[in-house]
């Protein structure tokens, strides 16, 4: 890395992140359904119909993982709690050996010196909640701050941070309006309550988690760049468009307790009546606001529906997932984000990696283009950082190759190899460069 830890001030924080459904092996451990696995058992949503049921069996290896991030040099642990693990049935009795697993695992993670930075919800719905509608009915903020009294009930006591949901925009927009990961749906209405009972159910969960006695509570949103594809009024205003229902809707919420103005010319017929009412809830103050960024897209306005526009291919270097690498995305985000939503806020990058198809050749994974990937991106980060953005931290995903989501086991995210036969760990080179950069 061209990077080492004493380029930071004193406390930065380095981490690696994960998440429960996508490493865990949910087979394991008495957890309910939820809406992933039935996505996932309806043919054409996942690639293979690939599941989360045995991902990285990190249910019984975690004590391993955790001392790969210790001898990395890393500070914290980004995981998640699946709440069908927790709940089965999404409310009412909990699954004692769901609680016990996550005791067990913080315990680990302190004895390894990792801070457990919590998400309590990282996108597997518990079925029964989906059966009642899911994030379209607005009891779900209440059955969610349920949840996050239960399960912080019992680790509460241990948490460095904790966040409510892991990226709004992909709870709502990516699984109601694109129907790309579960439940699937593609329909506008259900997309508009989907994002305001979203915003409501962090809003609640910080409510209780405060109530609780509990600080350091942020929110984790995910930012995409918008790049009009060319000069004209019409692209520019589909890109502010784009920007507006990805990035400036969520932060618009709880920062400003208003939603943006071109978003709501869209959405406002669908939203759940007398919604404003709920900005109290939304805007709960925090004490951070984690950033996930990855890269751009460059948006060209078309004659279809609502929101009339299409994502156009870029020109920059593509990483597996086929997404643009452009580190200055993230700058440009921390600036905005501190001089428009947060202020004085402490912010964290939550999430940032790229997928690369990476192979084991005699006995090494190298992965230089990762380490390119975060160097640049660090590198952003730092630029904030030296024109007064109050960056805290920085996490990267992932610390394992693991289940992506609707792509299945193909897009290897991790520093460390995971070898989805033998469920072998092998750190990569990216690993190996980091340890150096976090421990020399
Ligand atoms: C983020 C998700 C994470 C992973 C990465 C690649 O949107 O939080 O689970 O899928 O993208």
């Amino acid at each position: 890395m061209n990077f080492k830890r004493s380029d930071f001030p004193e406390g930065f924080i380095f981490g690696a992140a994960t998440s429960s459904y996508q490493i865990e092996g949910h087979q394991f451990g008495g957890a309910g359904k939820t809406h992933w696995d039935s996505f996932a058992a309806t043919p054409g949503n996942v690639v293979r119909s690939e599941t989360g049921d045995l991902a990285c069996d990190h249910f019984h290896r975690y004590a391993n993982d955790y001392m790969l991030m210790k001898e990395g040099g890393v500070d914290a642990y980004r995981f998640s709690t699946s709440w069908a693990r927790v709940l089965p049935e999404g409310r009412g009795a909990p699954n004692q050996e769901g609680l016990d697993y996550y005791d067990r695992i913080v315990d680990s993670m302190l004895e390894n010196g990792l801070k457990p930075c919590a998400t309590l919800y990282h996108w597997e719905l518990p079925q029964p909640l989906a059966d009642l509608g899911g994030w379209r009915n607005r009891d779900i903020a209440k059955w969610f701050a349920d949840f996050a009294e239960v399960i912080m009930g019992r680790i509460g006591d241990r948490m460095y941070s904790v966040a409510p949901i892991n990226e709004p925009w992909c709870v709502a927009w990516l699984s109601h309006f694109l129907g790309h990961h579960a439940p699937g749906m593609r329909d506008i209405r259900a997309t508009a309550r989907a994002m305001h009972h979203v915003l409501l159910a962090h809003g609640s969960a910080i409510q209780a988690m405060r109530g609780l006695g509990m600080s350091n509570l942020g929110g984790v949103f995910n930012l995409e760049w918008a790049t009009p594809a060319d000069d004209s009024d019409a692209a520019r205003e589909a890109a502010e468009l784009y920007d507006g229902y990805y990035n400036r809707f969520f932060l618009g919420g709880v920062f400003k307790k208003a939603y943006p103005e071109n978003v709501m010319r869209g959405l406002l017929p669908h939203m759940p009546k007398n919604f404003e009412d709920d900005f109290d809830v939304i805007g709960t103050p925090l004490d951070w606001c984690g950033l996930n960024y990855y890269t751009r897209k460059i948006i060209a306005p078309n004659e279809g529906a609502w929101p009339s526009h299409e994502e156009v291919p870029g020109p920059l270097p593509k990483t597996q997932m086929d997404w643009e690498i452009y580190p200055e995305g993230l700058y440009q985000f921390l600036k905005r984000t501190q001089s428009e939503y947060t202020g004085d806020l402490p912010l964290l990058v939550t999430e940032n990696g790229m997928a690369n198809p990476d192979l084991i050749q005699d006995g090494q994974v190298n992965d230089q283009a990762r380490i390119d990937y975060l160097n640049q991106h660090v590198a952003a980060a730092k630029r904030a950082m030296a024109e007064g953005v109050p960056l805290k931290g920085y996490m990267f995903w992932s610390l394992l190759d693991n289940y992506e989501w609707a792509l299945g086991y193909e897009k290897r995210f991790g520093l460390v190899h995971v070898d989805f036969e033998t469920l072998e760990r092998t750190p990569k080179l990216s690993y190996e460069a980091l340890k150096v950069a976090l421990t020399s």
